[in-house]
């Protein structure tokens, strides 16, 4: 199914009317607050961790607009099927190295979904950009300077985009204003980029070197758990959403669970 959507007047109303309590409070910003219009509706089943995939997580997840909890970063990571359809890639490592030496490991959850919250960064005001990052082992190249929402820089395509550029790749969302969405080949992920339920997180100790690491896996559903290793170099790992019961470390059986989610969880 094509899941592009135009967002219509209606929806923009709905939106508002629902955001409103959300942006009440915060200084006006008109470039933020029709970037955020512009968005996609909220999924059916509504504000949870794997909702809204492929959307620029922190634009919303900020101070200025207020949704909780509060992200330092986030983002989806997806598979690419034979025919070029993508789907939230769950239960892969994405490492972020930031200018203090600190490294941030958090798990993708069902929708692919992934982020560090600002509490998770225990007694730290935030991370030091520029950011290294890598998802599954696969690097970036650049450095993140600024952006916290990997979506700023991959964003998917739309009929929007598409209307206003042809150049945009309608798969990936790939053009001259995108890096397109972030693919892993979900056949070729090392276990220790695993995590999960299936795949404790605690497997990949000994690839933190000198400040040691410590993990906690998440209990309850849609819970939460991360603990920081002390000193620089210490790694914190944040295992987000139980929603992967059925998680996907033989690589087997993503799809089914993750297909529905989010803008271009099925393209
Ligand atoms: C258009 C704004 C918007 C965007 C974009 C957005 N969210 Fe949310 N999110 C919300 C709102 C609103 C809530 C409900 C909490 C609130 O009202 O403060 C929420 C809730 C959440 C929660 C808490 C769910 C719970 O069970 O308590 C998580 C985690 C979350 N979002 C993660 C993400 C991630 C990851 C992304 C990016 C892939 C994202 N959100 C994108 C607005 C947004
Ligand atoms: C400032 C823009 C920008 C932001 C923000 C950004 N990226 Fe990227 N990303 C790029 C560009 C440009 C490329 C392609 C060239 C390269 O590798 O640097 C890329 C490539 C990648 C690749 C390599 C993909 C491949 O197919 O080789 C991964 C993985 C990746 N990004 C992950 C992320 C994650 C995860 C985030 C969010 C934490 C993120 N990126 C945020 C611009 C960005």
């Amino acid at each position: 199914m094509l899941n592009l959507m135009r967002v219509s007047t209606f929806q923009i109303g709905f939106f508002l009317a629902a955001s409103a309590g959300v942006l009440a409070g915060c200084r006006y910003d008109p470039v933020q607050a029709e970037k955020i219009r512009a968005l996609p509706l909220e999924d059916a089943e509504g504000p949870r961790p794997e909702h809204r995939a492929g959307q620029p997580c922190v634009d919303c997840h900020s101070t200025y607009a207020g949704a909780q909890p509060q992200l330092a970063i986030g983002g989806t990571v997806y598979w690419q099927t034979a025919k070029g359809y993508l789907n939230g890639m769950e239960g892969v490592f994405v490492t972020i190295q930031d200018s203090a030496g600190a490294t941030y490991k958090s798990c993708t959850n069902s929708a692919g979904n992934f982020y560090i919250t600002k509490s998770d960064l225990q007694g730290i005001d935030d991370l030091a950009f520029p950011l290294f990052v890598g998802v599954a082992g696969v690097k970036m190249n650049s450095l993140i300077g600024r952006e916290r929402s990997c979506a700023g820089c991959h964003k998917l395509a739309s009929v929007d985009r598409i209307d206003r550029d042809p150049n945009v790749d309608p798969a990936t969302g790939r053009a001259r204003d995108s890096a397109g969405a972030i693919i892993v080949d979900r056949d070729y992920i090392s276990s220790l980029e695993r995590c999960g339920i299936a795949n404790e997180p605690s497997t990949s100790t000994g690839t933190g070197g000198a400040g040691g690491m410590a993990a906690t896996t998440a209990s309850g559903a849609g819970g939460m758990a991360a603990t920081t290793a002390s000193g620089a170099g210490g790694m914190a790992v944040t295992t987000a959403g139980a929603g992967g019961a059925t998680s996907s470390a033989t690589g087997t059986g993503v799809g089914g669970t993750s297909a529905a989610s989010g803008a271009g969880g099925n393209l």
